[in-house]
């Protein structure tokens, strides 16, 4: 079929795993690959980063398809994947932010994020690989997890069911990703300051050495932050989509 799951106990990352998938076989144009796992050894966050990832307490998943989208479209694709997870916890009752480009915040405090790779091809269709983490039922910092965070549970005082936030999520991600593809970032730019953590905000944007910082104004068409420095306004890049050959 068209559907690939590869469920598990335990799995370095389900990003990974889908990367290899894509890399090991030539799947069918409209294959949609889903990885869901209890726990990961090695889950990732952006530039190398840890995601604390403990056992049946979480949501970590993996959603790997091939858009046919220009490459230029591509940077948006995070903030498309967190709007549809904040569209989904909002069918819950909640109401969670974004931090741009990547992140999915509950209170001011992480609950989730999203991890967008690339694998392969250099020119459409590109196999994208969607990962994504959401705190679900944790809520003790054994991970030591180093800056605020919650959960779903922490939040609200009693435990989820996992698949049926999974079931919503997966959703929520195929439909909003649909959307992407038939009319672009457009549609998104325009809903972002609904969930935007820091919108009208000064903020500063490292990147390594350098700091930049700015009033946050939202996003442009493509996903880019505006940054207003003195009245100039900066678009910045994202580059949360790392691309490596095969
Ligand atoms: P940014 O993406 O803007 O650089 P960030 O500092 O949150 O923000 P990321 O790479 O997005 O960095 O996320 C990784 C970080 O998230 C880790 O360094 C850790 O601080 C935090 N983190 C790791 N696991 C979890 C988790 N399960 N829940 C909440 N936060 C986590
Ligand atoms: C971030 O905030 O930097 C993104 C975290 C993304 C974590 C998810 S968990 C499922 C998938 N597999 C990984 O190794 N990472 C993503």
């Amino acid at each position: 079929g068209n559907f690939h799951f590869l469920l598990s106990r335990e799995t370095n990352s389900t990003n990974e795993e889908v990367k290899q998938l894509f890399k090991q076989k030539r799947l069918e144009h409209d294959a949609v690959v889903l990885a869901a796992t209890d726990k990961q050894t090695q889950g990732r966050g952006r530039r190398g980063r840890v995601w604390h990832s403990p056992f049946a307490q979480n949501l970590y998943f993996t959603l790997g398809m091939q858009l046919h989208l220009p490459m230029a479209e591509l940077s948006g694709l995070s903030l498309v994947v967190g709007i549809a997870v904040a569209k989904a916890l909002q069918t819950f009752g909640l109401t969670p932010q974004l931090k741009w480009p990547n992140d999915v915040y509950l209170e001011g405090k992480k609950l989730g994020g999203i991890l967008i790779e690339l694998e392969g091809n250099f020119e459409p269709p590109y196999s994208v690989i969607m990962g994504v983490g959401l705190n679900v039922n944790m809520v003790d910092n054994q991970q030591g997890i180093e800056q605020a965070w919650n959960s779903l549970a922490l939040h609200s005082g009693h435990n989820w069911d996992r698949t049926q936030v999974l079931t919503s999520l997966i959703q929520q991600i195929i439909n909003q990703t649909n959307i992407f593809c038939q009319q672009g970032f457009s549609p998104f730019a325009k809903i972002w300051p609904d969930f935007d953590l820091y919108l009208d905000q000064n903020v500063n944007i490292v990147s390594g050495q350098r700091v930049e910082q700015g009033i946050n104004l939202g996003v442009d068409d493509r996903g880019n932050l505006l940054l207003n420095q003195h009245e100039q306004i900066k678009a910045i890049t994202g580059g949360e989509v790392s691309l490596r050959p095969a």
